[in-house]
């Protein structure tokens, strides 16, 4: 019995472990720079990577580097918007589920309001 509920500690201890070692890598928070009318973008970055679980949801379009997103769209690998649709897809079909998420509307992502 003892030994049972050690395990379940040993466990648990383990899952709280590789939940704390996930998030919280690279910047807390950030402002994606976007030339134009629109302005920069913020990204609570660390708070997707905790609701989240999943590097890939974003880093599956490009690399887990500062820079990367404009890197890729000057050598042609990132189509203008294809990081951003990725956002506003997520947003939008969670919305439709009922659950909370972030923005949909252009200037609820965009500073130039
Ligand atoms: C909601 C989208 C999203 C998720 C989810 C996400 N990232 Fe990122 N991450 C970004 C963006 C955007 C950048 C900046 C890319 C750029 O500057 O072009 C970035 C940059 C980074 C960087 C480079 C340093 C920095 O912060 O600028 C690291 C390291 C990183 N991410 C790690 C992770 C890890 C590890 C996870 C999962 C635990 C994760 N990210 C999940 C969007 C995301
Ligand atoms: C969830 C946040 C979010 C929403 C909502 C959003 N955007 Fe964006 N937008 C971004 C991000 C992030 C980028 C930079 C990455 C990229 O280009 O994919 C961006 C980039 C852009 C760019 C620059 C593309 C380029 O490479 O020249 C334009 C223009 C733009 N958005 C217009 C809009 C318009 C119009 C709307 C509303 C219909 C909108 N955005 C809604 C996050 C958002
Ligand atoms: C796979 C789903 C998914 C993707 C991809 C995603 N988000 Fe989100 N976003 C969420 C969820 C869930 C929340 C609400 C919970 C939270 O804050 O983490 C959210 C919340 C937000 C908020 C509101 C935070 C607040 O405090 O109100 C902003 C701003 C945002 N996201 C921007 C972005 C941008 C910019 C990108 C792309 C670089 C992005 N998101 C990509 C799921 C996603």
């Amino acid at each position: 019995m003892m030994r049972k509920i050690g395990t379940a500690v040993a466990l648990l201890l383990l899952v709280v472990g590789v939940f704390f070692a996930f998030a919280g890598q690279g910047s807390e928070t950030m402002l994606l720079p976007v030339e134009g009318k629109y302005g920069a973008v913020d990204l609570p970055h660390w708070d997707h990577q905790e609701s989240l679980g999943d590097c890939n949801a974003c880093h599956g379009l490009f690399p887990q580097e500062a820079g990367a997103i404009d890197r890729l769209k000057t050598e042609k690998a990132l189509k203008k918007k294809q990081v951003m649709n990725n956002c506003r897809g997520c947003h939008r079909s969670m919305t439709k589920a009922g659950k909370a998420s972030g923005p949909i509307k252009c200037f609820d992502c965009h500073a130039a309001g």
